[in-house]
């Protein structure tokens, strides 16, 4: 078992990671009366009953508390929902809510919690890969509207993190390599900071894609303690720090936003993070050899490295304009020698090539 503590100025928490560590989630609970476990009935179903268990074992009751699946789940209807159903319940202030499961469930429970009673305890036990290594720490939590992704939401910093390696066996194997999308991330964004985990991936192929609990344990806990640093040097997201969190989010989110290329999240990012060394690769940012070996480790993973079926530039450049990090022009995340940085308005030579290296042409 890992631990990663966070620190923030609005609290200092641990996040727990290992084989077989739900049962830590009753002694983060121990002396509440109550604590709503909120989950989707596909998660549940194999996590739920292990972690009820580990609460009531520490004195708490609990109730389990069921959302919909996806971002149309992810929305103030389902906060209100859920709301209702804990002052249904009896949840009271000082009691918690505990959220098991993916992202949506995380940002959805979470923000929940920030704003039931004016912010009750939250506990989050992220069961994909995306959410243990990312979503869960950091403490962003949020809904969707139609006008935008995560437009409303609120910083509500966990009570703790309870990242069970063994509860990602029963992810679908497309979700699963998603998820590795966003490790390869964490991995090539700060190789001295992720301690390794790129050579993990490299090295360890084969024991990373049979989901061995002990690679898995090692590569999650470097990856949170990344991002864990890249958090407590922007805890509000105010400095623009946390910008480097976005490395290959500037096509990845132009791609999914286009729409119509069948990319999950993480393959997007697996596309974007080659885009993004190509560029950088362009501008004399980093050798040119820097792309292939992410190309290397991100085949290896089994996750794309061109857009299936090619892409129209003009498209996605268009897109990528409106991102929302932009401030006027394109602006991107770049690898270079001094570290993750925005780069604004590179030339657009550049900017094709690269495009045209991840298969977008035109
Ligand atoms: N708060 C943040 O800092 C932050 C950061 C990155 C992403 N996000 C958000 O995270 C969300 C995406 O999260 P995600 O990729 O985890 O997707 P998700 O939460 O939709 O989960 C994917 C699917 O896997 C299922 N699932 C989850 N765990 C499972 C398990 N162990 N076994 C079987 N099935 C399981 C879910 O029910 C769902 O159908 C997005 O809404 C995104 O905005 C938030």
């Amino acid at each position: 078992m890992r631990r990663v503590t966070v620190s923030v100025p609005a609290r200092r928490y641990d996040a727990v990671v290992g084989a077989g560590v739900l049962a830590e989630v009753g002694g983060l609970l121990a002396g509440r009366r109550r604590a709503a476990v909120v989950s989707q009935p596909g998660v549940a179903a194999h996590h739920a009953g292990p972690v009820r268990d580990a609460i009531e074992g520490a004195g708490a009751a609990t109730e389990l508390f069921l959302m919909g699946e996806g971002e149309e789940a992810k929305v103030l209807a389902t906060v209100e929902d859920l709301a209702r159903g804990f002052a249904a319940w009896g949840l009271l202030r000082d009691d918690a809510v505990v959220a098991l499961g993916g992202g949506v469930v995380g940002d959805t429970a979470g923000f929940a919690a920030a704003c039931y009673y004016r912010g009750v305890d939250v506990v989050q036990v992220p069961t994909t890969l995306l959410a243990q290594v990312d979503s869960a720490v950091g403490g962003k939590t949020g809904v969707n509207l139609p006008e935008g992704k995560n437009l409303v939401g609120a910083f509500h910093h966990p009570l703790g993190v309870v990242a069970d390696v063994e509860t990602l066996a029963s992810l679908p194997e497309r979700e699963y390599r998603s998820g590795l999308g966003e490790v390869a991330k964490y991995a090539l964004m700060d190789e001295e900071a992720a301690a390794g985990a790129a050579e993990i991936l490299e090295r360890e192929t084969t024991r990373v894609l049979g989901r061995d609990p002990a690679v898995l344990a090692e590569l999650v806990a470097r990856c949170v303690a990344t991002k864990a640093a890249v958090v407590e040097a922007d805890p509000d997201e105010r400095t623009g720090r946390r910008a480097v969190l976005n490395l290959g989010h500037t096509l990845a989110h132009a791609l999914e936003t286009a729409g119509g290329y069948d990319l999950f999240h993480g393959e997007a990012v697996a596309v974007g993070l080659v885009f993004a060394a190509e560029l950088a690769g362009a501008l004399e940012r980093v050798e040119p050899a820097t792309a292939d070996r992410h190309r290397e480790i991100l085949t290896g993973l089994g996750l794309p490295v061109v857009v299936p079926g090619g892409a129209l530039a003009a498209e996605l450049l268009a897109v990528m304009a409106r991102d929302k990090k932009a401030r006027g022009g394109l602006t991107f995340v770049l690898p270079g020698s001094g570290g993750i940085e925005r780069v604004d308005d590179p030339p657009s030579w550049a900017v094709e090539r690269a495009l045209r290296a991840v298969g977008v042409e035109g």
